[in-house]
């Protein structure tokens, strides 16, 4: 008990850790320094902007990125990146929510991302780790049965090679499982770092540390950087994250963002392979990784809406002990947390920005499934640039009509809940800044485990000196005037 109370106690007194970001080189791309002119600009050097770029590049157009700080360092440099079209129980609900058209568009482009990504790193000989796994959606309850069936049976009628399974070699006992075959796990940041380096030598500009303020709807586009240099570019792609542009398309009224937490154990015994997650709550995710520290059991769980939980460390201390209770744990080598984008009806938004700006495209809201939907959107807007049409546009598009009806209702519930939270916050620092923040003027809450102010309404967060971590917001906190509030907008907007 001691050893393993020590062992606790010494992770956490640790600064969080990405393992991917541990183990790759540091990038250091230039910020951008003059003004300049391209056919498109990516806003964002995540696995969304990279994945985009290096299609783009393809079809023989000049591309520039846009990266805030430092590429592949945001949710990408932080993820488990499992590479599936499993996502979850999800299947049978868009088979219910929106037909079988649609759950068809949705399984082939995630499909489709798995072979690419496959392919890619095969052609270009990237070391990336990349090998073939089955994923597992478990529960470990009765009530779960059922939807477990369901959802073999949905992915099978959708031309996934999916099975029904009552066992697993998991060290816990299951009720039920339902098997996807042909996925795969790799080391995400060595695939998207040797893309980047692509991109470089064939002419395609990276600037980092060249935050993206504002975006001028001329024709060309004229963006803005935090320096003040200016990029014009006849199409924009706006894969930021959380989109930090509000005109029109209302995004910060329909994405919530939502972390969860990994602790990379070590363990005595062999990991049995495989790739797994429950289907119940509290969600826990499971798949190994090969390191210099030997093999990694990477433990993933424990949701909640960033800005919302008065204990982050918790977060860890529970995730230790499912590991603690399942494997015998011999050391604790990394931990870390991030967050991703989710949407009203757990589909991802890809397409252009509004119907009404045919030059201006969104790729965000993956629902924690950003390895295979990133890919399947860079897919996407390659198609809808230099075709004008993708066969899976409709499931993706940000306009879709399954979106609007529930809006209204999702931000008030979110405000509610935002509402609620402030005033809850633990053991601040003495705070020499103004935390309200600088997106939308919220009123931010203390993140115990990573030491940031997070934003409780639309996942900003921020160091404890005010400097951004992650948007929408693009003005530091020191910097805080002219804050626009959430009322404002709201009744502007509604
Ligand atoms: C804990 C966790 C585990 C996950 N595990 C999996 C998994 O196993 N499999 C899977 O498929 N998915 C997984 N995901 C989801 C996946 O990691 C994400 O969906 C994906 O990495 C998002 O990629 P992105 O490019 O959209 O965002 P990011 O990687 O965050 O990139 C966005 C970039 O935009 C930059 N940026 C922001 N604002 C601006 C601006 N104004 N100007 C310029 N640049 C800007 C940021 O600095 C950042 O670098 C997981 C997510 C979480 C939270
Ligand atoms: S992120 Fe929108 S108000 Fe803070």
């Amino acid at each position: 008990m001691a050893v393993k109370e020590n062992l606790k106690q010494n992770t956490l007194s640790r600064r969080p850790q990405s393992y991917w970001l541990d183990s790759t080189q540091k990038t250091d791309y230039p910020a951008l320094s003059e003004d300049i002119t391209t056919d498109v600009a990516i806003i964002g050097g995540g696995m969304a902007g990279i994945s985009s770029a290096f299609l783009l590049r393809n079809e023989g157009l000049s591309v520039v990125i846009l990266e805030a700080d430092r590429i592949l360092q945001g949710t990408t440099g932080h993820t488990t990146a499992k590479i599936t079209s499993q996502h979850n129980i999800i299947y049978s609900k868009i088979i219910t929510q929106m037909g079988k058209e649609l759950a068809q568009q949705y399984a082939q482009a995630n499909e489709a991302a798995i072979r690419f990504i496959e392919t890619t790193a095969r052609e270009l000989g990237i070391d990336c780790g990349l090998i073939p796994q089955a994923a597992y959606v478990y529960t470990q309850q009765d009530k779960y049965i059922r939807q477990i069936s369901d959802e073999v049976e949905a992915a099978s009628v959708l031309g996934i090679k999916a099975g029904y399974v009552k066992e697993l070699p998991l060290p816990f006992p299951v009720k039920a499982a339902v098997r996807f075959d042909n996925q795969a796990q790799f080391h995400p940041r060595k695939y998207l770092l040797a893309l980047a380096k692509e991109l470089t030598n064939s002419g395609v500009d990276i600037f980092e540390q060249s935050r993206v303020v504002d975006i001028a709807e001329d024709n060309p586009y004229v963006l803005t950087t935090r320096q003040g240099k200016k990029v014009r570019a006849s199409k924009v792609i706006i894969a930021s994250h959380y989109p930090f542009y509000n005109k029109d398309g209302l995004y910060f009224s329909r994405i919530y963002a939502e972390r969860s937490y990994v602790v990379a154990i070590k363990a005595a015994g062999k990991y049995p392979g495989g790739m797994y997650i429950s289907a119940e709550d509290p969600t826990r995710s499971l798949r190994s990784q090969s390191a210099k520290e030997g093999e990694l059991i990477l433990v993933g769980g424990e949701n909640h809406k960033t800005g919302q939980d008065k204990d982050t460390q918790r977060r860890y201390e529970a995730l230790i002990d499912f590991a603690y209770a399942n494997f015998e744990i011999e050391d604790i080598p990394y931990h870390w947390s991030t967050q991703d984008c989710m949407t009203l009806d757990s589909l991802p938004y890809v397409g252009h920005f509004t119907a009404k700006t045919p030059n201006l495209f969104l790729a965000t809201g993956y629902q924690k499934w950003g390895m295979t939907n990133s890919t399947a959107s860079a897919l996407i807007l390659r198609d809808l640039i230099v075709k004008g049409e993708s066969p899976w546009q409709e499931v993706y598009s940000p306009s879709r009509l399954t979106i609007s009806a529930s809006a209204k209702s999702f931000v008030v519930e979110n405000l509610n809940v935002a509402e609620k939270f402030i005033g809850g916050k633990l053991s601040p620092p003495a705070a020499a800044i103004n935390t309200t923040c600088t997106h939308m003027g919220c009123e931010l809450s203390w993140n115990t485990a990573e030491k940031s102010w997070d934003c409780p309404c639309h996942g900003s967060r921020f160091s404890s000196e005010g400097d951004i971590i992650e948007g929408p917001a693009v003005q530091p906190l020191k910097d805080s005037h002219d804050v626009h509030t959430i009322e404002k907008l709201l009744k502007d907007d509604f």
